[in-house]
């Protein structure tokens, strides 16, 4: 594919050039395309060396007169990455006042844009106006993620991973087949918070990313949503119907809720096994001795799901620390599902907080598939197209 790559003025533009050599790796056509700030961050001779390509920068150059019509005639995607608030409001305005944003009023194809900008500018009215207008016209928008910033602080706005901007371009290239058209998927994701007062909690490190990537990815495929999410700081997926939860309690009540018309159900959220026996109604207060906090177990969801499923499909997750296919395996009997998502937990190669995760599918009857190391969102996709399989073989089996 002939791939122009727009890159805006901010600190995160020297991670476009990792991502110009990715794309030129996969096999496409790169033309690099900088915007003055641009330059002031990193250099068009990178570009031009990593693409081969002519580095395009200024409108006003004597041989740049229609050279934005050519090279918006001349490709098939258009990807802007990073993209500043700036490039946000031009291209939502229809401002053409510079090469790109000028080629971008000339372009017929597909756009994904990769914003990256501080956290406040990131949730100002304004941009979160302009990118309202920008997903409404059809573009596809790589969210970024939440981290420290190079402005010092920390929030979303931090460049998405090269490898989610990847996939999202990925997906441009081979279109998703609607193959849950008329499927009703039931997703809980993140962690649950059990109360110990009223301002301390127990919780986990799950950040929520893998049950998003799912929702998401479900509905790209035509399927009907329902997300049961515990606290996490992510936007809601568009097209879901979300269901936001706090405790365990919380979760099982609203996925029973919502149980009855779903014919898939994927728990993937990280939910307590324990609770504080006896929450406190004021503040505990610091004493010099060593406390002790009775805990009671909390229900467990998907193994009570797993009783009375019916012809609906189950998919638990399984998050281990050691022994993780033989856990996975007796937790698919135990709980009676129709697959396990084996996540390893602790060390390097870690799923929690992560936007990447390697997994093993154990699916019930014996086989084992491994999921070697991508983003959650093609892993979302590697579970999804396993689902699909099960729910032919439910359809003919069962
Ligand atoms: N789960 C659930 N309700 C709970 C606890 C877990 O539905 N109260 C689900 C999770 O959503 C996940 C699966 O059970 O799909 C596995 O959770 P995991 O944390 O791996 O382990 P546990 O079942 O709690 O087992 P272990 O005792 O090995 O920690």
């Amino acid at each position: 594919m002939r791939i122009i790559l727009g890159v805006t003025g901010g600190i995160a533009a020297y991670k476009a050039a990792d991502l110009a050599r990715s794309l030129v790796r996969e096999g496409h056509e790169v033309q690099p395309v900088l915007t003055r700030s641009a330059e002031e961050f990193v250099s068009a001779v990178t570009f031009a060396s990593l693409t081969g390509k002519k580095v395009l920068t200024n409108l006003f150059e004597p041989s740049a007169a229609i050279e934005h019509i050519d090279v918006a005639q001349g490709n098939d995607l258009l990807l802007v990455a990073p993209a500043t608030a700036n490039i946000l409001a031009e291209f939502a305005h229809g401002l053409a006042g510079g090469f790109l944003s000028t080629l971008y009023l000339a372009f017929r194809g597909p756009v994904i844009l990769a914003p990256a900008m501080n956290t406040n500018m990131w949730e100002h009215d304004a941009t979160r106006a302009n990118l309202e207008t920008l997903r409404r016209r059809g573009h596809v928008i790589v969210e970024p993620g939440v981290g420290m910033l190079a402005c010092g602080t920390f929030g979303a706005g931090r460049l998405a991973e090269n490898e989610a901007i990847l996939d999202a371009v990925r997906r441009v290239v081979n279109p998703v087949v609607r193959d849950l058209e008329g499927e009703i998927v039931l997703i809980t994701a993140g962690p649950t918070q059990e109360t110990i007062d009223p301002v301390r909690y127990i919780s986990n490190r799950s950040s929520g990313k893998m049950g998003y990537a799912l929702a998401e990815a479900a509905v790209e495929r035509g399927a009907k949503v329902i997300l049961v999410s515990g606290p996490v700081a992510l936007d809601a997926p568009r097209g879901v119907e979300m269901v936001r939860v706090r405790t365990a309690a919380e979760m099982r009540t609203a996925v029973f809720a919502k149980l009855e018309p779903a014919t898939v159900v994927i728990k993937c959220a990280a939910v307590a096994d324990y609770r504080p026996a006896a929450p406190a109604d004021r503040k505990i207060k610091k004493k010099g001795a060593a406390v002790t906090l009775e805990l009671a177990p909390v229900g467990d969801i998907l193994a009570e799901l797993g009783q009375t499923h019916g012809n609906r499909l189950l998919v638990g997750f399984a998050a281990e620390t050691d022994n993780l296919l033989e856990y996975a395996r007796r937790k698919l009997e135990e709980k009676n599902c129709d697959m396990i998502v084996a996540n390893r937990v602790g060390g390097e190669g870690s799923a929690f907080e992560s936007d990447t995760n390697e997994v093993f599918l154990v699916m019930k009857g014996g086989e084992v598939i491994e999921v070697p190391r991508a983003s959650k969102r093609a892993i979302a996709d590697r579970i999804l197209g396993q689902i699909v399989r099960l729910s032919q073989g439910v359809a003919v089996t069962r």
